[in-house]
């Protein structure tokens, strides 16, 4: 299934059931977000327990921001031990360190690796008063 930005650069989870529930999560400042640096913020625990997290990150100075769950789209693990890791020289593409799955930051799709055509899952992102949030669907 493919998820794309909308207009405004806020992302949505569009195979999110209606009216299944969401939980708020304020990130940072948005002038905390550094262009060429991914913020990781923990999410809890999934419906299986698992540890999630989400990448938020501005793709650079006049961009939008975007969030995606931190999750591959190979193999249902993290993208790396450590979100400074994840960025490839440019700031343009996050690599997952196990086989190499490269994703364009500015939409999730992945263009190489052992899933592409593939997207990272989107997270809903707000900018309210220089505040980000996301809206995290619950136990995805
Ligand atoms: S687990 Fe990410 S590319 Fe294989």
């Amino acid at each position: 299934m493919s998820r794309r930005p909308d207009a405004r650069g806020a992302q949505r989870g569009d195979d999110q059931p209606a009216g299944a529930s969401r939980a708020r999560t304020h990130v940072c400042a948005v002038d905390a977000l550094e262009v060429g640096r991914v913020r990781e913020v923990d999410l809890g625990r999934d419906a299986l327990g698992r540890p999630r997290s989400a990448l938020v990150l501005r793709p650079a100075v006049d961009a939008p921001v975007v969030a995606y769950l931190n999750r591959c789209q190979h193999l249902p693990i993290p993208l790396g031990p450590s979100s400074d890791s994840l960025l490839a020289p440019g700031g343009q593409h996050l690599v997952c360190a196990t086989h190499g799955a490269t994703y364009r930051v500015d939409d999730g799709h992945c263009i190489f690796g052992p899933c592409e055509g593939a997207h990272l899952a989107p997270l809903e992102v707000t900018v309210e008063a220089g505040e980000v949030y996301l809206a995290v669907p619950a136990g995805e």
